[in-house]
């Protein structure tokens, strides 16, 4: 399986970190953004990966990642994402790169503690549709928000709901088939100007092929102010790294 980190868009929410840098390549404790989700997919066994950046630094990860060989990278490819249509915007672009097969889709802002390499296992193992990773948030106002029914199936996502029917965010990392790129074409700008991720989850929903699991350990996006100090914290308390400041 392929992979795939998506790392465009302005990084708003991060100015003026962001008015000199690309949001992924801020660092979080001591790497830039880009490498957890790079070690995210290459712990999973995938090391064939594409990152979709844009805007005015894009030449800066070709700078740090290079071949992507010194990272344990069998192949790394870059596309360029002009102007900000959205995560599913982004994803469009990994179409040729993709060649028909099933991808791991990793949001360049998404961080995790474990490892999804069973995840992935399970997803090479479904014949066909989409996989997602849940996970229990204080604050699912910020993120696509799953509702399940009584067996546990996820039957619908809502994009940031002012009144979320369940705390179960829906973490940015996606399995998708090549049906995903079929998905996407007919896709419409939601009230934020993008083409969105959760369009095309709630597509394969309906379509019935959508599996779901909770993710284990910490997660977190590293988006805002907030949420990029607590990626650095849990890295840093979560990890071998124990600071003593
Ligand atoms: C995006 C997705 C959202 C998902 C989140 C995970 O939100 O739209 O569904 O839960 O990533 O980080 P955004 O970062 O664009 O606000």
């Amino acid at each position: 399986m392929k992979g795939v980190i998506l790392a465009g868009g302005l990084g708003t929410r991060l100015s003026p970190l962001t008015k000199v840098t690309n949001k992924h390549l801020l660092p979080v404790y001591d790497k830039p953004m880009i490498m957890y989700p790079i070690d995210c997919l290459k712990n999973a066994g995938i090391t064939d990966i594409m990152i979709v950046t844009g805007g005015k630094h894009a030449g800066a990860f070709v700078e740090l990642l290079g071949t992507g060989k010194a990272h344990g990278l069998r192949k790394i490819q870059f596309a360029y994402q002009e102007g900000e249509g959205g995560i599913a915007d982004a994803l469009s672009l990994a179409e040729d790169f993709a060649d028909g097969g099933k991808i791991a889709v990793v949001l360049g802002d998404n961080i995790i503690e474990g490892n999804i390499a069973a995840s992935v296992e399970a997803y090479r193992k479904q014949p066909k549709g989409a996989r997602i990773l849940l996970k229990e948030v204080h604050d699912p106002q910020r993120f696509g928000v799953a509702t399940l029914d009584a067996a546990g199936k996820v039957i619908k996502i809502i994009e940031k709901p002012k009144q979320p029917e369940t705390n179960l965010a829906v973490v940015g990392i996606y399995m998708y088939d090549s049906q995903v790129f079929e998905i996407i074409r007919p896709l419409k700008p939601s009230a934020r100007g993008e083409l969105e991720i959760t369009d095309v989850n709630n597509a394969y929903i309906q379509a019935g092929t959508m599996t779901a699991e909770i993710l284990q350990g910490w997660w977190t996006d590293a988006g805002t102010f907030e949420s990029l100090f607590r990626a650095t914290k849990l890295v840093v308390d979560g990890g071998a790294n124990k600071l003593k400041l």
